[in-house]
């Protein structure tokens, strides 16, 4: 259990540095076993489902670890094409190993990573895409065993945008005999990442960050290495954070780009956002307004990763905000505990209306998952008096040393193992 201790009412002021992605690395890493290489891969955060991804890739018989911001990783004694249960569990993102061991060995057995806080996650868009390309699947309570007697290059269109199974499809594809065209792709720049690292390891792919992502084959290397780009819901978070206590924040190492529409509203709220390539600062003069309505939708609309933070920067602003969560069914986990501070958010099927308060009082509070837990901190930063968060460790799965990050900004945030 990890326990929060907030003391609110300090306006964050000053600059940081925002860490590497942890939704490029994990498919990065699952994709460093489609031949054999050894890559060196720069700015992965430390976190939890990294350290999930590595245990992962030391069960196949990698050589995989990271120090100081950097993973090592050699998959040249891959031996084993199969993941446990109980590695598989700890998180949900090991599916990606699916098309990556499928590429690699013609082969792969994993148990379904089942549901998780923001309800049903299917995966059957992950496993049409790689029966289009020639694998024959089979589903047994919970289990899934992959065969591919040679992957054929071949037409696969989504129906809709989905970022795991867009991933999965392109690292199969690159052990496919011909042309792959992936159609209806996701388009998040974590997938720009992902054709960026397989071009470095020898992969034909082209289109990412368009609906279409061909994959043309394959020259293996016996090297790669890459930058993980910075994370955009991290930096999301932070720019609220700064909105959120009236702040005056520099993130530094980051692509405001890739978060533009949270810098839009934040603007729309009367931050003042002052952009250039690899940095962003975001100015708010105090009190902030509600924004109208605004909608989660697949990038590049606003990401539904930053949807709980965004809320928990307008819990104070004048007037109202209608947020509507079009892309996971059960994403407003964080509001009951918002409203503990004294928020007032209504329900109403996929959206939530959010009157702005004068005050927020800190209390006791539950992480519910790893955003909503954020949001719980950015509320309580703006919240009179002390919030305590317990937490099973949700936010530390992809925020890296967040605490000491708050409190280099001036915050009165302690964390407790
Ligand atoms: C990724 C991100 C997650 C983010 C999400 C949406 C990683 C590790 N995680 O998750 O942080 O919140 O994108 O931006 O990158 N769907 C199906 N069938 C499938 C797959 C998905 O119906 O086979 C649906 C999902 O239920 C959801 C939508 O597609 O409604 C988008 O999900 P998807 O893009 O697949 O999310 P993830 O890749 O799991």
């Amino acid at each position: 259990m990890e326990i929060w201790h907030i003391r609110g009412g300090r306006r964050l002021a000053g600059s940081c540095t925002v860490q590497g992605s942890k939704n490029a690395s994990l498919p990065i890493l699952a994709a460093s076993i489609l031949c054999p290489l050894r890559c060196e891969l720069f700015h992965v955060p430390q976190l939890r489902d990294v350290d999930a991804a590595l245990r992962i890739l030391r069960h196949l018989g990698c050589l995989a670890e990271q120090r100081d911001g950097r993973v090592y990783i050699d998959s040249t004694q891959l031996s084993c094409c199969s993941i446990p249960h109980a590695l598989m569990e700890e998180m949900r993102s090991s599916v990606i190993f699916m098309g990556a061991l499928l590429a690699r060995c013609g082969e792969a057995r994993l148990s379904l990573p089942g549901g998780c806080q923001l309800g049903k996650r299917p995966i059957d868009l992950h496993l049409a895409a790689l029966r289009k390309l020639g694998a024959q699947i089979e589903e047994d309570g919970g289990e899934i065993a992959c065969h591919a007697y040679g992957l054929r290059g071949a037409e696969i269109v989504f129906p809709l945008p989905s970022v795991g199974a867009t991933e999965n499809a392109m690292l199969a594809a690159c052990a496919a005999k011909g042309e792959t065209v992936i159609r209806g792709a996701a388009r998040e720049p974590e997938i720009v990442a992902l054709q960026g690292f397989l071009r470095a390891a020898g992969a034909q792919v082209d289109g990412a960050g368009s609906g279409t992502i061909t994959v043309t084959g394959f020259r293996p290397r016996r090297s790669a290495a890459c930058r993980i780009m910075p994370d955009r819901i991290v930096g999301a978070t932070l720019a609220c954070a700064a909105a959120a206590t009236g702040g005056d924040v520099l993130l530094r190492d980051t692509d405001p780009k890739h978060f533009s529409t949270v810098l839009y509203f934040l603007n729309q709220a009367g931050c003042d956002i002052i952009s250039s390539t690899h940095s962003v600062r975001i100015r708010s003069g105090g009190k902030l307004r509600g924004i109208g309505a605004l909608e989660t939708a697949p990038y590049p609309g606003f990401p539904t990763d930053a949807q709980p933070v965004l809320m928990a920067a307008l819990l104070k602003a004048e007037g109202r905000t209608a947020i509507t969560e079009n892309i996971f069914e059960n994403r407003f986990r964080q509001v009951p505990e918002l409203r503990r501070l004294g928020a007032q958010i209504d329900l109403d099927g996929r959206t939530a209306l959010i009157r702005g308060v004068d005050r927020l009082r800190g209390t006791a509070l539950s992480a519910t998952d790893l955003r909503g837990g954020a949001a719980m901190i950015l509320a309580g930063l703006a919240a009179d008096g002390e919030t305590v968060i317990c937490d099973e460790g949700h936010v530390t799965r992809g925020y890296e040393r967040f605490d000491a990050c708050l409190r280099s900004l001036g915050a009165d945030v302690c964390l407790e193992y």
